[in-house]
């Protein structure tokens, strides 16, 4: 859809999950044929252009559970460059400190997440924390592989929140390629 379209305030449409893969999928392939472009940059935009897409979960999908949070695999690209995921998070949920080893985007869609992040240092080996920041529905963040963004996100609120995230890898590797953990510390 044109982006004149998208912004005039009459034309309010919600995309589905088909319109967001397709786009992702061009965006990937898009920044696979320009050298040096920030592919998890290209992928965050097109979150940001989808915020009110529409999820195909159930309704145990959407309740998710008090015990931790759940994922649910929402898209796995048949040629194996990206995963679509739904992150399903109830107060008090959070991730490990971690950096990534594949590049990433995330959408808030609904709630607020608290985003806790945190800088590499190498010699002492371990990340310190620099500063927490509120995410709140439709904010969108993209990080590429490697130490460079390291966070903790989690949900501080009362609650339930949810979250899109799309990482660059085929949908059996999400458990074990994405997040790269390191050791947290707080400053001071
Ligand atoms: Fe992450």
């Amino acid at each position: 859809m044109s982006a004149v379209l998208r912004d005039l305030p009459c034309f309010q449409r919600t995309f589905t999950l088909d319109e967001l893969v397709d786009d992702v999928g061009r965006a990937v392939s898009l920044s696979a044929r320009r050298p040096g472009s920030d592919v998890s940059e290209a992928v965050r935009q097109v979150l940001a252009e989808h915020a009110d897409v529409t999820l195909p979960l159930s309704h145990a999908q959407w309740a998710g559970s008090p015990e931790r949070y759940t994922r649910h695999l929402l898209h796995a690209d048949p040629a194996g460059r990206f995963s679509v995921i739904a992150l399903i998070w109830h107060p008090g949920h959070r991730t490990p400190v971690h950096g990534h080893r594949t590049w990433c985007a995330y959408l808030v869609l609904r709630g607020i997440l608290r985003e806790a992040r945190f800088a590499w240092h190498a010699a002492q080996d371990c990340a310190v924390h620099t500063d927490t920041v509120t995410r709140h529905a439709g904010q969108t963040l993209a990080a590429p592989a490697g130490l460079a963004d390291i966070h903790s996100l989690g949900n501080d609120s009362n609650e339930i929140a949810v979250s899109i995230h799309v990482y660059g890898v085929q949908g059996d590797q999400i458990s074990t390629h994405v997040n790269h953990l390191v050791r947290g510390e707080m400053a001071g």
